[in-house]
């Protein structure tokens, strides 16, 4: 469902990413790892069309993230590392995702209280006043409600405390049937039993690529 080819990202005179070539297909559960500054969050905003590659190709179903990015984004559940600062407030936010991705909104308040998040209590406050956990837990409950055949975590658990990891693994487990997940952590053992294959990269090569 992923296609990387001959992947070259440059920052100026860093390279982020160094002839990437990797393919993730349905079935495809995959641990993404490596120490900070590997290019993991590079190769996934790549993916998600949000960095232009300096050379080489990326298709995702077949279509480029760059020139057909709507159709790329449909198919994804996208949680990043750090919250975006949205300014809408909870109402809101869930009523623009209730329609622009046509989800229902009892399905994202379901997510989101077996989340243990309050959604209630705050409704009517905006998105970025919200705790970093909070944060993160709507985001999940979102990204869970989608049932995106492509769903990218970027580590998503660093702001939670470990039950709301706990509850995230356990909602998340059983999802990637038919699916690619990946998931960018430094915790392999809290995500075994949900990956079937593990990368590891570091200074913008894929260094490691195994099945579990
Ligand atoms: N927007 C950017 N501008 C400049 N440098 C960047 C940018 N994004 C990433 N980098 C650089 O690319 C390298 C890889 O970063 P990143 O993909 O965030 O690593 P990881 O997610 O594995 O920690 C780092 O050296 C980082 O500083
Ligand atoms: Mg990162």
């Amino acid at each position: 469902m992923i296609k990387i080819d001959n992947l070259t990202k440059r920052f100026g005179s860093t390279i982020s990413l160094d002839k990437v070539s990797i393919e993730f297909k349905k079935n495809n559960s995959v641990a993404l790892m490596g120490a900070n500054g590997a290019g993991k969050t590079t190769l996934i905003r790549s993916i998600l069309g949000y960095y232009h590659p300096n050379s080489g190709s990326i298709a995702v179903n077949g279509f480029d993230p760059i020139k057909e990015r709507e159709e790329v984004l449909k198919d994804i559940s996208f949680v990043p590392q750090l919250p975006p600062p949205i300014k809408l407030n909870i109402d809101e936010l869930i009523g623009y995702i209730q329609r622009s991705a046509n989800i229902k909104r009892e399905i994202i308040l379901d997510y989101a209280n077996e989340m243990k998040l309050d959604i209630k209590s705050n409704i009517h406050k905006s998105f970025f006043k919200l705790s970093g956990g909070m944060k993160q837990k709507l985001l999940i409950a979102i990204s869970l409600a989608r049932e995106s055949n492509i769903m990218i975590f970027d580590e998503p658990t660093a702001n939670l405390d470990p039950k709301a990891r706990d509850d995230f693994y356990r909602l998340l487990n059983g999802k990637q049937k038919d699916k690619v997940l990946l998931f960018v952590t430094h915790r392999l053992e809290e995500v075994k039993d949900l990956v079937n294959r593990e990368v590891y990269m570091d200074l913008g090569k894929v260094v490691s690529d195994e099945k579990l």
